[in-house]
């Protein structure tokens, strides 16, 4: 089975549980790129307007085709409870290429909210598997069931 783990990431947790979920399966990886130059505490902002209004801003061209795969992996923080607004861009941009999809997404900790949701919607399919990580299970070694879980049930579908 061929797997993309697509993923956006600004201070680089999400890039870290991509590579952690792409070396479990063998997949290949894409990072979404925002094309707006963004630093500091305007970025910020941005970010959660962008996620409280739903914008698609401008990404960089990808580079892998995900209709080359037999399964899509997603990855995203959440930003304001919602779906990061580049990864947003890419799933809209996308959606047709997917054949099966499963998320993730790593948090701050302020619980599940409508991100997974907000996904299902955006591709018009159900996940295979769904992941949600805190900061807190990062960092803690001993939480590796949740990644098996979700790798397993990827490796079954
Ligand atoms: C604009 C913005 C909004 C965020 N909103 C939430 C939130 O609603 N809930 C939460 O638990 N964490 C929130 N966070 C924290 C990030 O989701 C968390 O730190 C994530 O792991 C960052 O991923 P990254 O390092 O790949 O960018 C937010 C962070 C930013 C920058």
């Amino acid at each position: 089975m061929r797997i993309l783990v697509v993923f956006y990431s600004h201070s680089g947790r999400t890039r870290q549980v991509a590579a952690e979920i792409a070396r479990r399966c063998g997949a290949d990886m894409e990072e979404v790129l925002d094309a707006r130059p963004s630093a500091g505490a305007c970025a910020a902002l941005r970010s959660i307007w962008d996620s409280l209004t739903g914008a698609v801003p401008p990404i960089e061209t990808p580079s892998r085709d995900p209709a080359d795969y037999d399964l899509v992996i997603l990855g995203t923080p959440a930003w304001a409870w919602r779906v990061a607004s580049p990864m947003r861009s890419y799933v809209m941009g996308n959606v047709l290429r997917f054949r099966r999809v499963a998320f993730f997404c790593t948090q701050a900790g302020s619980g599940k909210g409508p991100v997974f949701s907000e996904l299902r919607r955006l591709c018009h399919q159900t996940p295979v598997s769904t992941l949600f990580v805190t900061e807190t299970s990062l960092a803690e070694p001993t939480q590796q069931e949740p990644f098996q879980n979700f790798t397993k049930r990827l490796m079954s579908a």
